[in-house]
């Protein structure tokens, strides 16, 4: 009976101290089941681990260095991400800058060209987004007439004085932003896009061939305000 009891209690004592031993707290994440599921071995941009021998208890690598080392050797003080050039701004793939842009920067957007050069395709592309995203609010002609215009009212007639001469970053401005009582579709509608329907508001809906700008030189007035630094 007493020795029952003895090792009841040392048994138990081993297995607290053993679960113990799991604890995790802080920055240590305890005793890890499997731990090569949870650190990759691939480069992680937001984690670094610079010590070699850090899980080299564990580690399989080829290069003998520990499997929690995820630092680029290659790279400025080791890091995984390299920093982008001081002064300048990452454009997309198809080479356009980030709109960055608010909703209250509509001056500051007109001055935009359009980069997306016109062509009948562009022109066809335009039509169908114009149709799937404008219509039912500005309707086919542009007049404000939408099925859905109808309905909530004050939609604006994009033949109308008003809105016959707006360049066309401010139009491209609107779709991305909205406006008043227009809501925001950058969300819906890929940049390429949104300047496809423009094309097509401003040569078929107004009636106004714009000659295709050079891109480059207009398009940075629109970041020129936004330091990538900060
Ligand atoms: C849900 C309805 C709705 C949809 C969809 C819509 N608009 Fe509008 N749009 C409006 C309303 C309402 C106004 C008037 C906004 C105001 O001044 O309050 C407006 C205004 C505009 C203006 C004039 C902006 C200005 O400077 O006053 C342009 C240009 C425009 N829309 C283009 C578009 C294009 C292009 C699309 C398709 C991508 C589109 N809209 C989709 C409702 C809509």
């Amino acid at each position: 009976m007493k020795i029952t009891t003895l090792s009841l209690f040392t048994g138990s004592a081993l297995v607290l101290s053993l679960l113990g031993g799991c604890k995790a707290g802080g920055d240590d994440p305890g005793l890890e089941y499997a731990p090569q599921m949870y650190h990759s071995v691939a480069y992680e941009p937001l984690t670094q681990i610079k010590d070699e021998t850090q899980g080299s208890w564990l580690s399989t690598r080829e290069d003998g260095k520990g499997e929690f080392f995820n630092s680029n050797v290659n790279n400025p003080h080791g890091m995984n991400m390299r920093e982008p050039v001081a002064n300048t701004v990452p454009r997309n793939k198809q080479g356009y800058l980030p709109h960055r842009l608010t909703q209250a920067d509509l001056a500051l957007a007109a001055a935009i060209a359009n980069p997306v050069a016109a062509s009948e395709q562009v022109l066809k592309d335009g039509e169908k987004l114009y149709l799937q995203y404008c219509n039912a609010c500005h309707g086919k002609g542009g007049e404000g007439d939408g099925k859905a215009g109808q309905v909530i009212g004050g939609v604006a007639n994009l033949k109308g004085g008003a809105y016959v001469n707006l360049p066309e970053g401010h139009i491209f401005h609107v779709i991305t932003k909205g406006k008043g009582r227009m809501g925001a579709h950058g969300s819906q509608i890929p940049a390429e896009s949104r300047w496809k329907i423009v094309h097509y508001v401003k040569q078929v809906i107004q009636g106004q061939a714009v000659a295709a700008a050079d891109s480059t030189a207009t398009d940075s007035t629109a970041v020129a305000q936004v330091n990538p630094a900060n």
